[in-house]
């Protein structure tokens, strides 16, 4: 399914982005070394149902919680619990609303307290790699323009992309057509057009790209235990810059 959104269906993914934007700008106030990450998950929780929101992730194919919390080596889907935040850890929090039938989803790696100048510049290359993406999403070019500008923003940075997991179209569904990869070759997937609506989500891996799922079933870390960030927004594609749904106060690190 790859449909181009209406008027309509854009401003009630308007409504759900805000309130997934929102809560990305409330967890940088609560993020701090000692928080569980399930305190996490149920700020989320309540935040979320007193916007008139849905917790899009709970439940979908299973998993068992609100948002995903992934901290260090973890790429994603990491399941709040018990896990304690500490000084010098990054954590990327995932989160996703439903809203009269539709759906955005967005993520942010936030630094607990100090951390370290690598950590630091991983996650000012991942952020950049997003805002490269960014530029490139306009009607008429390509999906591959987004993935090739994300590979080689990171690669020249001396970073590498995960490859196992990639960004979406979003809708009525959580993913829809078409996948957006973080790396590819220039000139291939279909051509962008004014009213899609996708979630673009580099995973940048400070080491190697291979990938590994916890006995859990969910939790997505690198093989060889290198930190990840996690960057994604929810975007409208326009004939120039994409308007971000998912948009908010958030500063760059
Ligand atoms: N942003 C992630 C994705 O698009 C979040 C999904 S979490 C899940 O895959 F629990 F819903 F799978
Ligand atoms: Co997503």
């Amino acid at each position: 399914m790859m449909e181009l959104k209406s008027e309509r269906e854009l401003a009630i993914m308007r409504k759900a982005g805000s309130i997934v934007g929102e809560m990305l700008d409330e967890l940088a106030g609560k993020i701090k070394p000692n928080i569980k990450t399930i305190e996490l998950d149920r700020i989320c929780e309540r935040l979320i149902k007193r916007r008139g929101g849905r917790p899009a992730f709970k439940n979908y194919k299973g998993y068992p919680a609100n948002i995903c919390t992934s901290i260090n080596e973890v790429i994603v889907h990491g399941i709040p619990g018990d896990a304690i935040l500490r000084e010098g850890d990054i954590i990327s929090v995932d989160v996703g609303v439903e809203v009269e039938g539709y759906f955005a989803d967005a993520a942010y790696t936030y630094p607990v307290g100090k951390i370290d100048a690598e950590s630091r510049r991983l996650l000012e290359v991942a952020r950049g790699a997003l805002e490269k993406a960014l530029e490139n999403a306009s009607a008429d070019r390509r999906v591959s323009a987004i993935s090739c500008a994300i590979q080689n923003f990171v690669e020249s940075n001396g970073f590498n992309v995960i490859r196992a997991f990639v960004g979406h179209g979003i809708g009525s569904e959580l993913h829809e057509l078409p996948e957006v990869p973080n790396f590819g070759q220039p000139n291939t997937g279909i051509r962008l057009e004014r009213g899609m609506t996708l979630a673009i989500e580099p995973m940048i891996s400070a080491g190697g790209y291979d990938v590994e799922i916890l006995k859990d079933g969910w939790t997505a870390v690198t093989k060889d235990k290198s930190r990840v960030a996690h960057f994604e927004e929810t975007i409208a594609i326009t004939d120039n810059r994409p308007e971000v749904l998912t948009s908010c106060q958030r500063k760059n690190l």
